[in-house]
């Protein structure tokens, strides 16, 4: 439980619960068994910590990266290369380089012309880049609309109506090999349909390439995508990842010995993770209390950016079991939208109180920035 702080550490700081996150990944493992070929892949993109990066090595887990940097990262941290699998619609030379010369597990394959420029980087090496394409699957997750990515209209992935083309290309090509399908509908996924209309695309696409007589697809992704509970974090410090992967084993039509890949980010990382900020003013004016705290969006971006709501606690009023109020809570960064919430209750604030922004260890200190050239958050273990 993360409980206590260390008070002599400058705030705003985030604090990871390391016992938390190793029991997450165990829980997720446990439930997967139900799908006896599949590995998850750690999406680093929601935090690239090295300590949880050691813990994710440790479990057995591979990566998700989106970046040349977050290869050679996870690679020191453990991850041995052949778990890695690489995503982006815009793939520098340099990255595509980085991932060749580490010998990755896939490249997660976005365009016709990505595929035709890691063939030939490929080649200059003498080598031959493991591949799998990025199908967008037209499946509406109805989440946020800046975290939706399976649909037309967003920019990522190949059509599924242009697939059998698109895999006889690769098949002219000397230094790419087929291995299979890649997919990812979206972020902060609660509703279970979402992955069962996913998986009957998945077969309807499988049966599809079968009779245009691709017979030799080894892989599927599904990407990431499940959710958590961002308002009873404290309830629910684990996804339901029974399921989630449950969906999957009851609607997805493997063909034999087809390996099954999964790129969990948010639902490993989100509820191990706190922003630990301090009260600096308490400020009433005619109809609201404003409790201004040291952390900003420059901090922990996800509020203003989706509007995203992370449960705030008070942690010093709280042990001092003092009366609720409503407050503002907002941060000190020129910008309106520099708030964490409003019209929330917490236990009566001071300044000089701590309080604690929760389930932000998913795209919390990753998306941090150093606007107002202020100094970035530290990040602190348990
Ligand atoms: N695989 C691919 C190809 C992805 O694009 C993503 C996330 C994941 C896996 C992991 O998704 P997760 O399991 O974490 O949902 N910054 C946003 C979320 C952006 C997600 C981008 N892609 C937020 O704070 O909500």
């Amino acid at each position: 439980m993360l409980q206590t702080f260390d008070i002599a550490t400058r705030t705003p700081y985030y604090i990871y619960d390391t016992e938390l996150f190793a029991r997450t990944i165990q829980t997720a493992k446990a439930e997967a068994a139900c799908l006896p070929t599949a590995q998850i892949h750690f999406a680093v993109k929601s935090n690239s910590n090295i300590q949880l990066l050691y813990i994710a090595a440790n479990e057995g887990l591979g990566a998700d990266c989106v970046s040349g940097a977050e290869i050679e990262h996870c690679i020191a941290c453990g991850i041995p290369a052949e778990k890695i699998v690489f995503a982006g619609v815009g793939k520098s030379d340099e990255e595509i380089n980085i991932a060749l010369d580490t010998g990755i597990g896939c490249f997660n394959v976005e365009s016709v012309p990505e595929l035709d420029v890691i063939n030939e980087l490929a080649a200059a090496k003498g080598k031959v880049a493991p591949i799998s394409f990025r199908i967008n699957p037209n499946v509406d997750a109805h989440t946020h609309a800046n975290i939706t990515t399976g649909l037309e209209e967003n920019k990522f992935g190949i059509a599924m109506s242009d697939m059998v083309a698109v895999i006889n290309h690769a098949k002219q090509l000397n230094n790419v090999h087929y291995l299979g399908l890649h997919f990812h509908i979206g972020s902060q996924i609660l509703d279970m349909t979402c992955f069962r209309l996913l998986s009957q695309r998945i077969n309807e696409l499988q049966d599809q390439l079968e009779i245009a007589g691709i017979n030799d697809t080894t892989s599927i992704n599904v990407g990431g995508g499940l959710g958590i509970d961002y308002t009873n974090p404290e309830l629910n410090p684990i996804p339901n990842f029974r399921d989630y992967f449950r969906v999957f084993a009851d609607n997805l039509c493997l063909r034999p010995s087809q390996a099954l890949h999964f790129e969990l980010g948010r639902a490993l990382s989100a509820q191990c993770g706190r922003l630990i900020t301090k009260c600096l003013y308490v400020k009433t004016t005619a109809t609201k209390q404003f409790a201004i705290v040291d952390a900003g969006m420059s901090d922990l971006l996800r509020p203003a950016l989706y509007d995203a709501h992370h449960k705030i606690i008070n942690l010093t009023g709280r042990k001092e079991q003092r009366p609720l109020h409503t407050y503002d809570v907002v941060g000190p960064i020129c910008e309106s939208s520099d708030v964490f919430d409003k019209n929330i209750t917490l236990h009566e604030v001071r300044r000089g109180d701590m309080l604690a922004i929760l389930s932000a260890g998913a795209y919390g200190f990753v998306m941090a920035s150093q606007y107002n050239l202020r100094t970035l958050p530290q990040e602190v273990i348990t």
